[in-house]
């Protein structure tokens, strides 16, 4: 056995995914509202006995590595190791990682400097006048400064040192943490932060990485951050992920400038909202962003420098096909957090009303050049020629041509060939995939005969299926597929009088086959398959309609017999198959 299954076997499923979603009990299996993405009944599925989960909605399925992996936005290694944790098993074999030890020692002292911080703030006198301005001015409840554990660094020269110095940690890896630092000249140590409000930096793991500090006394600069420590990178962290990590898969990702605006937006009840810290957007944030969604809405100030933010975002993010949207702040808001603090009924809806990067950048060239004037004309074509040339996808392109040209009355060919100067060539269509659900098409639910009733005869007792299994055979299934299972399930069952166990039995079959039949063993019927009347009933029901299917395939096959037959004027032959015909139609109801 090895250590994934090990793992599986010591932790359930249920227990892992119920942490981030409210399950319900359904059957045997267990639902809820999809994690992936929004919806408002539940078509999000879990197996306890089969140890996965699968979404009819959206199609996300997998097991509980790969659901830690996508809720954490971590890779498999991690989330090994988050599972063997919380499982107690000791991982063999991994790769060792050197400074797995150290990264403990920081991730620790940190903890202790956030709680030190955040115990300052919340109960000391000398946190007072910090405690004053987060709840008067910025308007944050008691709840939130808990919650994102917010601080106060005293204005003090090594407080910080001492307190940490006492809990025996080395000097070196106190100055690994980046909390302190060796002064300057001569010997001795100095806190990083002085006099500020701290806002802890947490990672999607929970872990303190770093701190930023903003100044209460109007000291320059107005914020410090951490610098590169071996768990802190700027140019990949993003402040409030490890909130929004959920919000953010379901509704996209909402950036603002920073920590006081996410909290804010928080409060406000928003909980996909991150922010950069510290640096302008980078690869390296798009990239984690990218492990949760594709959609990003940017939420700038009205100032000019969060303008350019969303300039460079549209150039790196083109790249990655995302999604991306400006939500405007009103202009008589300074930023969003006067805007939030404004009241604004439905901060939702707001981010919702964001338009496309391209429209965001039209009204703002066009507020600054007047379109009737050719020379107004012209700047805001180059101006829009830059941006509009990187789109990639043909679609938004050629919508963009046209909004384009007809912003300022130009032909669009000229638009378009202005564009092809820079813009990429080649459609690369992507057909769409047409489903071919066989003959028996005519669906139950959302699953075809053939597939409602397998799911049906896996969960229904033998005194139940048994007459069914009798009848049906291979040829009822249209889908090769589904006649194979049926094959193997109705030797399980009848031949080898074998209870269905799900687990043993879905492990029969290769990959193909094992996830049909685990999508169909997860398939919601409720509390259909403890009803023993009412699970017969569906099951007869199930069987005609499976076998006017096969009659209906039957008389397809027939009937091009027949002309076969008439084409070739073989008269013996016609007659039978006409007589056939007419037998096997009166079966038709
Ligand atoms: N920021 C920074 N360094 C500065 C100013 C700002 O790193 N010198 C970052 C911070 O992350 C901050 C964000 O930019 O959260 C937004 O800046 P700003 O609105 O100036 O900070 P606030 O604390 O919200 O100040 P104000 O009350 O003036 O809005
Ligand atoms: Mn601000």
């Amino acid at each position: 056995m090895d250590q994934v299954d090990q793992i599986k076997r010591k932790l359930s499923i249920v227990d892992i995914v119920g942490e981030y979603v409210e399950l319900k009990k359904s059957g045997r299996n267990y639902k809820a509202l999809c994690p992936f993405h929004g919806e408002k009944t539940p078509s999000f599925m879990v197996s306890p006995e089969l140890q996965i989960y699968k979404c009819f909605g959206c199609g996300e399925s997998g097991d509980m590595f790969s659901f830690v992996e996508k809720t954490e936005g971590i890779e498999f290694p991690q989330a090994l190791e988050k599972l063997a944790e919380r499982a107690g098993i000791e991982l063999e074999k991994m790769r060792p990682d050197p400074d797995k030890g150290k990264r403990q020692v920081v991730y620790e002292i940190n903890h202790l400097t956030a709680e030190y911080y955040h115990f300052v703030l919340t109960k000391h006198k000398v946190g007072k006048n910090a405690l004053d301005y987060l709840t008067k001015e910025r308007k944050f409840t008691a709840n939130t400064i808990e919650s994102f554990k917010l601080g106060y660094a005293p204005d003090s020269w090594d407080g910080l040192f001492s307190f940490l110095a006492k809990r025996k940690y080395s000097v070196s890896d106190i100055l690994a943490s980046g909390v302190v630092v060796a002064k300057k000249s001569g010997d001795g140590y100095l806190d990083k932060f002085k006099g500020r409000i701290i806002f802890p930096f947490t990672g999607i793991d929970g872990n303190v990485v770093g701190f930023s500090g903003r100044t209460v006394f109007d000291r320059e600069p107005k914020y410090i951050n951490t610098s590169e420590t071996l768990v802190f990178h700027k140019s990949s962290f993003l402040y409030g992920l490890d909130k929004a990590k959920v919000g953010i898969r379901k509704k996209g990702a909402v950036f603002v400038e920073g920590p006081t605006d996410v909290i804010s937006s928080y409060q406000a009840g928003v909980d996909n909202v991150v922010a950069t810290s510290g640096t302008a957007l980078t690869t390296g944030h798009l990239k984690i962003i990218s492990r949760f969604t594709k959609d990003i809405t940017f939420c700038f100030d009205s100032d000019s420098a969060g303008f350019s933010a969303v300039d460079r975002a549209i150039e790196l993010a083109e790249k990655e096909d995302f999604n991306l949207r400006v939500a405007i702040i009103p202009e008589k808001y300074k930023d969003l957090d006067e805007f939030i603090k404004s009241g604004p009924k439905d901060l939702f809806s707001f981010f919702d009303g964001a338009v496309s990067v391209y429209d965001f950048f039209l009204t703002l060239v066009l507020k600054r050049y007047n379109k009737n004037d050719p020379i107004g004309k012209k700047k805001i074509v180059q101006e829009l020629v830059p941006i509009y040339s990187r789109i990639t996808d043909p679609v938004t392109l050629n919508h963009y041509t046209k909004r384009l040209s007809e912003a300022v009355s130009i032909d669009q060919t000229t638009v378009t060939n202005l564009l092809k100067g820079k813009a990429v060539s080649g459609f690369d269509t992507r057909e769409e995939q047409i489903e071919d659900k066989g003959s028996d098409s005519e669906e139950t639910k959302g699953k075809s005969p053939g597939e409602y009733i397998l799911a049906l005869l896996m969960k229904a007792p033998l005194d139940i299926s048994q007459t069914v299994l009798y009848k049906l055979a291979q040829k009822d299934f249209a889908d090769p597929k589904l006649a194979e299972v049926f094959s193997v399930l109705k030797e399980h069952l009848i031949d080898r009088k074998k209870k269905l166990e799900i687990k043993h039995f879905s492990n029969k079959f290769g990959d193909e086959l094992k996830g049909l039949i685990e999508d169909l063993y997860l398939w919601d019927m409720g509390d259909l398959a403890a009803d023993p009347v009412l699970l017969q009933s569906e099951i007869d029901t199930a069987f005609a309609r499976l076998k006017q299917a096969t009659i209906k395939r039957e008389l397809k096959e027939l009937s091009a017999r027949i002309k076969d037959a008439e084409i070739s004027k073989d008269v013996e032959l016609l007659d039978e198959l006409s007589r056939k015909f007419k037998d096997l139609s009166q079966k038709l109801i």
